[in-house]
């Protein structure tokens, strides 16, 4: 598939998926929901990917989904809509690997609920952040009211949710809604680097650390220790456990293989 509205570059490891409408400020319409559901079910399955930086660059991240898209939808369109906002930030979500957003810029509406199923959101010092549907007679209807009060909390997240109030980056940081804060003209190369990071652990770990998190939230303490009891298990089944353990005592650097 040809991208139009996405721009998907990987090297050493890492996918980086840029928006690229940057005369909508990277508004989300469905040939995006529809081109980002492509490329994340590609690279969960590229083996030669371990970690997806998502990113709009260095002044958008994205202004939300099209208004000009949903502006004349009825009741009706929506509910029979394919739903592709819903699909492709699930395969993110669920992608087997980690997941950087890399906001710089306005991140609202749909464009903040896009960093919400990233696993680590890093800010540039110019972004700014918020949910304004309220402002357009709507809802956060791609996640914002389930993920951001898992992620901040629910009194925090209800009064973003109800003012529509854009955030600055530092406010964001103290709130927990994003992992760091960055000079803006250094996001991407912050963003390679915890990349890196990642890149050099073990893939299988690092799937089933995924799993046993974003699982284990779905579930009650009791069945989430259960599962995560299931994921230590297996991976002493690994390569990567035996070469782990072995490195540490042997006082040298481990060198994953990815089984
Ligand atoms: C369509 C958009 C857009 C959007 C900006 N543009 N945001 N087009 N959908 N969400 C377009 C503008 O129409 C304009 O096009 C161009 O991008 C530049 O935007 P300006 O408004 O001229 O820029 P500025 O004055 O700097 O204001 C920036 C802004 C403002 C504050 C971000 O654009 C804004 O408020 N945008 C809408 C933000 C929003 O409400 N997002 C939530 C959407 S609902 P022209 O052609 O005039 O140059 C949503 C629901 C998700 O996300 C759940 C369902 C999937």
């Amino acid at each position: 598939m040809v991208y139009e509205t996405i721009i998907v570059k990987i090297e050493e490891g890492i996918a980086t998926l840029t928006l690229n409408r940057p005369e909508v400020l990277n508004a989300l319409n469905d040939q995006v929901f529809n081109e980002l559901a492509e490329a994340a079910s590609k690279l969960a399955a590229d083996p030669s990917v371990r970690v997806v930086i998502i990113t709009g660059g260095e002044k958008v991240f994205a202004a939300g989904a099209d208004i000009a898209q949903m502006a004349n939808a009825s009741a009706v369109d929506v509910t029979i809509s394919d739903n592709p906002s819903h699909r492709a930030f699930q395969l993110i979500e669920t992608m087997p690997k980690p997941v950087i957003a890399a906001i710089a810029g306005y991140a609202l509406g749909g464009g903040c609920e896009l960093t919400l199923v990233a696993d680590i959101r890093i800010a540039a010092e110019n972004a700014l952040i918020g949910l304004p549907e309220i402002k357009l007679g709507i809802l956060p209807g791609a996640g914002g009211t389930q993920r951001l009060p898992r992620l901040i909390g629910q009194g925090r997240a209800k009064e973003l949710i109800f003012s529509g109030d854009f955030i600055k980056a530092d406010e964001a940081l103290r709130i927990g809604l994003v992992n760091k804060v960055v000079p803006t003209e250094q996001l991407a190369e912050e963003a390679q680097k915890m990349a890196k990071r990642f890149v050099a652990r073990g893939a299988v770990a690092l799937r089933l650390a995924k799993s046993a998190v974003n699982e284990g939230l779905r579930m009650d303490l009791e069945a989430g220790l259960q599962y995560e009891h299931q994921c230590f298990n297996l991976l002493f089944a690994t390569e990567d456990q035996k070469e782990g353990m072995r490195a540490f005592l042997e006082k040298r650097p481990a060198k994953f293989q990815g089984r």
